[in-house]
Parts: C-alpha cells; sequence; structure tokens
C-alpha cells in the first residue's frame, strides 16, 4: 500500500469547533485549549476566526484569544478571513497566518458568506494582494466537497475549479471540507483524483466532518491517495453554523491513535492530546467525542 511516512496535522478545534458553540466561552478558556494543544506537540493551529460577529458570535473574541496566546516558536496560530476586514483584524493581533473559505457549490456560498462562488473569489482578491504585501502566507478551503446541505450532489470538476482557482490566486494550499460528512471512501478516492488532474496532490489537505462516522475511513482512502495533510477537530468538537446538522471534524485523538497505529509519523503525544480534549470537554459541561479518549480516560 503507498502511504505517506508522515503528516501534518491541522487542529481546527478552537475555531471550527467551537464557532457553533451557543454558551459564551472565555477567551482565557479558549487560550489555555490552544496552549494544552501546543504542548502535545500540534504545530498548526486554527485559533480563530474574524468573521462579521452578528454571523458567529462565538468567534467575536478572537482578537483577545490571538493577543492572550503566549506565542511559541515555531507554531502557526491561523485565523479564518472571509474579506479585507477580517484579514486586516487578524494582521492586527498577528495570526501567523489566514485562510479564506470558498465553496463548490453555490447555495452554500450563500448562505456561508452571503455572495456568489465568483464574488467570492473577486473579494479574496484583495485579501490575496494585501498577504502578499505583508508576507503573510494564505491557505484556502473549499466548502461541500462530497456534498451539499442545500443543493446536494456536488460535481468534482468544480470542486476541482475553485480549488485550481484559490491556488492560482496564491493559496499554498487548499483544504477539501465535507462540511456536512457525507463522503464515503471510493468517492473520496475519486474527488482526490479529479482534483489532482490540475493541482499538486501535495498542495491539498483533507478536512472530513464526521456527521455520518466516515471520517477516518475517508481519512485512509485520502492517504492512499497520497495526501499528507488532515484538519481534525480535538475531542470531535464542532459543525459549521450554515450547515445544519453538521457535527464536529474528526476527532484529533482518532486521527494520532489510527496515524500511530499504522507507523505514520504526526509528532503528536496522545496522552497529552487527551487531557486538552478532557479540559475543553469539562470546559462545555460534554463527554469526549473522541472514541479514543473515551477508551483511554473513560470520560
Ligand atoms: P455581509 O453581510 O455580506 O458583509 O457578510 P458586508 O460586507 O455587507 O458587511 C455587513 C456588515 O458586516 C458590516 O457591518 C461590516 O462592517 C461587517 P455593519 O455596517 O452592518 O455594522 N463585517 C465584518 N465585521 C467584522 N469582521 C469582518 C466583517 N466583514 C463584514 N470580517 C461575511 C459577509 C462574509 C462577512 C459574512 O457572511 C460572514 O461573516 N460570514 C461568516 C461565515 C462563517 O464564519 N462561517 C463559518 C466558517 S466556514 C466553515 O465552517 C467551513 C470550513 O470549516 C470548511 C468546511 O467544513 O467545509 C472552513
Ligand atoms: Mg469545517
Amino acid at each position: 500500500m503507498n502511504l505517506p511516512q508522515s503528516v501534518k496535522i491541522v487542529e481546527v478545534g478552537p475555531r471550527d469547533g467551537l464557532q457553533n458553540e451557543k454558551q459564551s466561552i472565555d477567551a482565557s478558556v479558549k487560550i489555555e485549549l490552544v496552549n494544552k494543544l501546543t504542548d502535545a506537540g500540534i504545530t498548526y493551529i486554527e485559533a480563530g476566526s474574524f468573521v462579521n460577529p452578528k454571523w458567529v458570535p462565538q468567534m467575536a473574541g478572537s482578537e483577545d484569544v490571538f493577543t492572550g496566546i503566549p506565542r511559541q516558536e515555531g507554531i502557526t496560530y491561523a485565523a479564518l478571513t472571509p474579506n479585507l476586514k477580517g484579514y486586516q483584524r487578524a494582521l492586527d493581533v498577528k495570526a501567523t497566518e489566514v485562510a479564506i473559505f470558498a465553496a463548490a457549490s453555490e447555495a452554500f456560498s450563500q448562505k456561508n458568506i452571503n455572495c456568489s462562488i465568483a464574488e467570492s473569489l473577486e473579494r479574496f482578491k484583495p485579501v490575496m494582494e494585501a498577504a502578499k504585501a505583508d508576507g503573510i502566507a494564505v491557505r484556502g478551503y473549499v466548502s461541500c466537497v462530497l456534498g451539499c446541505p442545500y443543493q446536494g450532489e456536488v460535481e468534482p470538476a468544480k470542486v476541482a475549479e475553485v480549488t485550481a482557482a484559490l491556488l492560482d490566486m496564491g493559496c499554498y494550499e487548499v483544504s477539501l471540507g465535507d462540511t456536512i460528512g457525507v463522503g464515503t471512501p471510493l468517492k473520496v478516492s475519486q474527488l482526490i483524483k479529479t482534483v489532482s488532474e490540475t493541482v499538486a496532490t501535495e498542495q491539498l489537505a483533507m478536512h472530513f466532518h464526521d456527521t455520518y462516522g466516515q471520517a477516518l475511513a475517508n481519512t485512509l482512502a485520502a492517504l492512499q491517495q497520497g495526501v499528507q495533510v488532515y484538519d481534525s477537530s480535538i475531542g470531535g468538537l464542532g459543525g459549521c453554523p450554515y450547515a445544519a446538522g453538521a457535527s464536529g471534524n474528526v476527532a484529533t485523538e482518532d486521527l494520532v491513535y489510527m496515524l500511530s497505529g499504522m507507523n505514520i509519523q504526526h509528532g503528536v503525544d496522545l496522552d497529552r492530546l487527551i487531557d486538552a480534549g478532557n479540559f475543553i470537554c469539562q470546559q462545555l459541561g460534554r463527554s469526549n467525542g473522541s472514541k479514543v479518549a473515551k477508551a483511554k480516560t473513560g470520560k
């Protein structure tokens, strides 16, 4: 089997995991979570987003999170930014890098960012120009790559087109989001094959939500296609506010356990990771969504 020797884990829990939470979470809790994640060996963390606070109230305090994190060398503290205003907010609090987010579904693009796919790409251009001038790296996302909550089927060719557009405008990597977790392994393989006809597999990351329990199986399919970057959320926290019923990303603990079992390097200490997951789940007053954490600690 042709598998990568190592992968990079992008921890999205503090952003994708917490953005949907209705209860208010103090910035100090988010900061402690970020610190615990880096202590566990996570080197890339999406720590918040700079979107319209009326749309996603939980992320309104992202400034306090970014300014409160004691920065460590070699760690990327990234922020999600939908437009130039968001980019400037992120830059003001010294986000290490930013991510722009588009969709492969017109209907989702309208619901999530209030514009068409084409308009979103136009909106990203000034962000890309500013980031280039400031020397800030930009990651891209494409949502709904395996299905859309509003329009259903999404063509892999459309995913390929939007992915190529984001890379062409200067993103160094594009994360393919199964926003509502409907994908299954053979569809994942086919999607990556199609997208890789126009872009290098090395520039792809996968972002699997686990709504239908397919995320680890889909990860295996993507590993077999040579993808080396995976987004995951501590404790399996999360969901997208504009995708009803969507649950969190694959739990980072479960991803790490699977990678270790396959002798794929990831650089993360599982026990410390589980501590980080139990910490935030306790703060939220719920049980840990990671099966591995539950199996190892009974929480
Ligand atoms: P809009 O309403 O079309 O924006 O929203 P607008 O430019 O017309 O501005 C309207 C108001 O928003 C103005 O304020 C702006 O100043 C303000 P007002 O004059 O009414 O007081 N505004 C902002 N304020 C703070 N920061 C900003 C900002 N931009 C405008 N950056 C917009 C367009 C994109 C801003 C809005 O639709 C939005 O914020 N959407 C957020 C969507 C979101 O965060 N979704 C969840 C994250 S994406 C996700 O989870 C998927 C992913 O995980 C991958 C996957 O799973 O597929 C990444
Ligand atoms: Mg997501």
